[in-house]
């Protein structure tokens, strides 16, 4: 099981008082020096939090996988063929929402997510999709091209009798499998979620932000990710 640290809270953090810092630089730096697989950052159209100073300069920095979330717009596209992260994820974006609410929902699309995809790709990115855990979406991302998916676990986080969402989520991973997907997973998973999640084996890497990000105000963010890390290697 591998562990991408989302870092746009440190630059939320930044922009609350419009300083320079807390620089998610040096965040990703120190979840690497923690054992971070990868570093993720989500490029917002409205900019609220990362920038593209960031990403431009994580470009540079990130030593092991840098994954950048976006929206399928024209305006993301072109950035991304500029600064050709590791991997694309493309998330839904709605103006004034706290965080990514829901997956993308591919059977209700205007756009033509294949050729977006294509696009992508063949500039040498790999491409995949946060989606709820549901067959249909999962049938649909393999049929536009994408290489994996990202399993929204947000729903699953929530719930305090998690079982049936857990099983929902096994399903839906094991589907994804059967159609050449790599399977991630992400939203809301914490220090103590992040175990039973632990069963769906498909399920080889976690995207982690707000726990992580948490936790570092008490311990700094180098062993806040070690703590993950050792969880989710089953070192805990
Ligand atoms: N994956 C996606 C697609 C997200 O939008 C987010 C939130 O930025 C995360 C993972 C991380 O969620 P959290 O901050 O709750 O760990």
């Amino acid at each position: 099981m591998e562990l991408s640290v989302n870092v746009d809270h440190i630059a939320t953090l930044r922009e609350a008082r419009k300083e320079e810092f807390p620089d998610p630089l040096y965040a990703a730096v120190e979840a690497e020096l923690g054992g971070a697989d990868g570093i993720t950052v989500h490029l917002r159209g409205d900019r609220r939090h990362i920038k593209e100073r960031d990403l431009k300069l994580l470009r540079g920095v990130v030593k092991t996988v840098l994954n950048l979330e976006m929206a399928s717009t024209h305006e993301m596209a072109e950035i991304a063929v500029d600064v050709k992260p590791d991997r694309i994820t493309l998330v839904p974006e709605s103006p004034g929402e706290v965080t990514t609410q829901g997956g993308l929902n591919l059977l209700n699309l205007k756009e033509d997510l294949k050729v977006f995809i294509s696009n992508l790709k063949e500039k040498g990115m790999k491409v995949g999709i946060f989606l709820d855990p549901d067959i249909e979406q999962i049938k649909e991302a393999a049929r536009i091209g994408a290489q994996y998916i990202e399993i929204n676990t947000n729903e699953y986080s929530r719930l305090k009798v998690y079982k049936d969402e857990l099983i929902r989520i096994a399903r839906v991973a094991k589907a994804a499998r059967r159609e050449g997907l790599v399977v991630h997973a992400g939203h809301g998973i914490n220090y103590r979620n992040a175990i039973p999640l632990l069963t769906v084996t498909e399920i080889t890497s976690y995207s982690i932000g707000f726990a992580i990000i948490a936790r570092a105000v008490f311990v700094g963010l180098r062993q806040a990710t070690q703590e993950m890390v050792a969880i989710i290697r089953g070192r805990r």
